[in-house]
């Protein structure tokens, strides 16, 4: 086999046999592949596309490329739950205690925040002592005692993906359906749950813009998940705007501790209650998703859902207190707001944007290597559809470099357009997959 001929074939749109895509994950993975000839392959791969064998066999190969995690030593049906990366959602620092309080073992891995998309591990670090570099069997025993853990990923767990995501992350190749599915498929495939729970978002602050896309991906990623054995389920929901209203890793972890007290955005709410449901419901805890979603509304409610982040916090080395002392997270040292220029009604809040304006005023990283300020970030005064008068706070920025927010206050200026008339609503959670 020939890593050009590959190439070639892919390039001209031929169907490719499972044995040349084995060729080139192997390949790459073990460095035998140079980054320039993957990066043609990858660019070949999205301007042809790959049908569904090709993904198949590009997950599989993508999965196995690594350790297979055995979580078989966790009692009860493990449900993991993957979001396809938006901007504020923080909805695993819910939606796990939420699930955790209901009886679901929460055994998660997370990754890191790139680009405008944020990461669960960031938003973890922001907790004063807390560890997301915890050994497999200290995880495993936090699962059984406490029901929930959530670390970082290992290298370990499909290194082709990790290897693959980098170069895609700076070749222009991240938007393709069979490249976002195996990415996604086979790190969770390879991660040890028996059931897995995908939130794929839609609109100006997701890689799938459009509800048909998102659909076609969650469709592509429940098919795959279920014919590997493991019961999956998937919701569209919107990311036209941020998720609730803070963006930014200490801001965030805030955000969601006012959702557990019950006193937290709407949106934000509402999801996490939803993907909580589907959980429980996929946990075999639950008769239909409506009982299993009223299951996490009671553990809402009650502050069993708060108490269920505590001992989290607690069982991973962080300071619980937080949820009493908000002080104790991160504090910018700067803020800087601003302000509508005009009257009427905010008919655009356009997430990627959001998202940049938040990566720059030092909350995300450029490059993998890059520090994060965890006090950073954007705290949004105003959402879509909001009457706003001149002068009237859009939003506010923190960070510790003025200069930082300065630039970042013009661009967040940029994502508001304000105009006469209210847009419409829009529906937050657009569709199920895989409950038929
Ligand atoms: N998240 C992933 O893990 N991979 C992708 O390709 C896109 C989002």
């Amino acid at each position: 086999m020939n890593t050009v001929d590959i190439i070639i074939k892919k390039r001209n749109g031929v169907k490719l046999a499972p044995e040349e895509i084995k060729y080139m994950v192997e390949g790459y993975t073990a460095g035998n592949i140079p980054d320039y000839q993957m990066s043609a392959f990858l660019m070949a791969v999205y301007f042809s596309g790959m049908d569904r064998e090709e993904t198949v066999s590009l997950t599989e190969y993508m999965r196995v490329s690594g350790d297979v995690v055995d979580l078989s030593r966790i009692k009860g049906i493990k449900v993991d739950k993957h979001s396809t990366g938006g901007v504020g959602d923080k909805t695993t620092l819910v939606v796990g205690p939420l699930a955790a309080a209901c009886g679901v073992p929460v055994a998660k891995m997370s990754g890191r925040g790139l680009g405008f998309t944020g990461g669960t591990i960031d938003k973890l670090e922001s907790i004063p002592g807390f560890q997301t570099a915890v050994e497999e069997c200290e995880f495993i025993n936090q699962v059984n005692e406490r029901g929930i853990a959530v670390i970082g990923q290992t290298g370990h767990i499909a290194p082709a993906d990790k290897k693959i995501y980098a170069l895609r992350d700076v070749t222009g190749t991240v938007e393709n359906l069979s490249l976002i599915t195996s990415s996604i498929m086979s790190k969770k495939l390879a991660a040890g749950s028996d059931a897995i729970l995908l939130d794929v978002k839609c609109g100006s602050g997701a890689f799938m813009k459009t509800v048909e896309e998102a659909e076609k991906l969650g469709r592509l990623m429940v098919d795959i998940g279920n014919d590997s054995g493991k019961k999956t389920m998937a919701v569209i929901s919107d990311m036209e705007q941020p998720l609730g209203r803070a963006v930014g890793n200490s801001l965030e972890v805030s955000e969601a501790i006012d959702v557990l007290q019950g006193r937290g955005p709407a949106d934000i709410t509402e999801l996490s209650v939803q993907l909580a449901g589907m959980m429980i419901y996929l946990s075999g805890l639950a008769g239909n998703i409506a009982e299993g979603v009223e299951k996490a509304a009671a553990a809402l409610q009650s502050g069993r859902g708060l108490e269920k982040f505590r001992s989290f916090v607690e069982g991973q080395g962080g300071d619980p207190e937080i949820t009493r002392s908000r002080e104790l997270l991160p504090q910018a040292a700067h803020s800087m707001e601003v302000k509508a220029e005009r009257d009427g009604f905010i008919t655009t809040l356009d997430a990627m944007k959001i998202g940049l304006a938040s990566q720059h005023t030092g909350a995300g990283r450029q490059r993998k290597e890059d520090q994060v300020d965890l006090s950073a970030g954007i705290v949004l005064h105003q959402k879509l559809g909001d009457s706003v008068s001149r002068g009237d706070v859009l939003c506010v920025l923190y960070g510790n470099d003025q200069t930082k927010l300065r630039l970042a206050a013009e661009e967040a200026l940029a994502a508001f357009e304000i105009g006469d008339n209210a847009p419409e609503k829009r529906k937050l959670i657009i569709k199920t997959i895989g409950d038929e």
